[in-house]
């Protein structure tokens, strides 16, 4: 029998996603969930008040790609590069993830999200990767909205990590390598079964890409918002949702 999942919850102020056709609507977001550090100091707070603050803020727009239409969330919640941060903030930012998957696992299996790690194993503390594996198996036949957790996630790491899987393969003979294709290649990334961006979006008013989904956003379009990742909510997904139903996507055609 099919799982009934439930519907997601309104916006508390009543807003509505906008009307649009399905054909402008992304199928893939990739998010990056920037500005918490500057939001918290803004408030005269630590900067772990920031990252907790953003927790909200992550949960309401899962809600709200569901309400659009959008089948596919990346969440980039700690990048291969932010292990050079303090060893305070490094330590919250660990337990601070294996938490949040733990205590919102039941929810994301009640709305029908598929949630999946995208990552790198190596220096990943195993309570992380218990948390990452557990929200996997509970909701892996869930097929409403896939949420990539992005943890310990570089795209170089991603990219480097392929491409020693396919020469190690090359070398045992197991595949040609002058057969290597891109869609070849893209068996060996960490989710061979992610689609490709169609809308970057990254908070804060930072305007790059910082090492995520490099090879999967070749083609995304990118939109900056201004505003830090705690103020974000649903609406900041829709409103990037308009700006990017009006680009024209050419993919190198005339
Ligand atoms: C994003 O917010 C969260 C992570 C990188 C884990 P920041 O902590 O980068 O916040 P800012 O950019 O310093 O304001
Ligand atoms: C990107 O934000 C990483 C995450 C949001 C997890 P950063 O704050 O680490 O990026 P930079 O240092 O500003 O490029
Ligand atoms: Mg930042």
């Amino acid at each position: 029998m099919a799982k009934k999942f439930r519907a997601p919850t309104p916006h508390p102020s009543g807003a509505k996603p906008p009307k649009l056709s399905s054909d402008q609507i992304p199928r893939h977001v990739a998010v990056v969930m920037d500005g918490n550090g500057r939001w918290a100091k803004a408030r005269g707070l630590p900067r772990t008040s920031g990252h907790e603050a953003g927790e909200a803020s992550l949960l309401d727009l899962v809600h709200g790609a569901i309400e659009i239409g959008v089948k596919e969330v990346s969440a980039y919640a700690f990048s291969t590069e932010n292990w050079r941060r303090s060893p305070e903030e490094v330590k919250f930012l660990m337990g601070f993830n294996r938490d949040v998957i733990r205590r919102r696992r039941d929810e994301m299996n009640e709305l029908g999200v598929k949630v999946r790690w995208v990552g790198r194993p190596q220096k990943l503390w195993s309570s992380v990767i218990k948390e990452l594996q557990i929200a996997e198996e509970l909701t892996h036949g869930n097929n409403i909205l896939t949420l990539n957790m992005c943890v310990n996630y570089g795209g170089r790491a991603e990219i480097v990590d392929a491409v020693t899987r396919i020469a190690l393969e090359a070398k045992s003979k197991k595949i040609d390598p002058t057969k290597i294709s891109a869609k070849v290649f893209e068996k060996y990334l960490y989710q061979p079964k992610m689609n490709d961006v169609d809308l970057f979006l990254r908070s804060s008013g930072e305007q790059r890409t910082s090492n995520f989904l490099l090879w999967q956003s070749a083609y995304a379009e990118m939109v900056f918002m201004d505003v830090l990742w705690p103020d974000v909510d649903r609406r900041t997904l829709w409103r990037a949702i308009e700006i990017y139903a009006e680009r024209e996507r050419r993919f190198g055609k005339a």
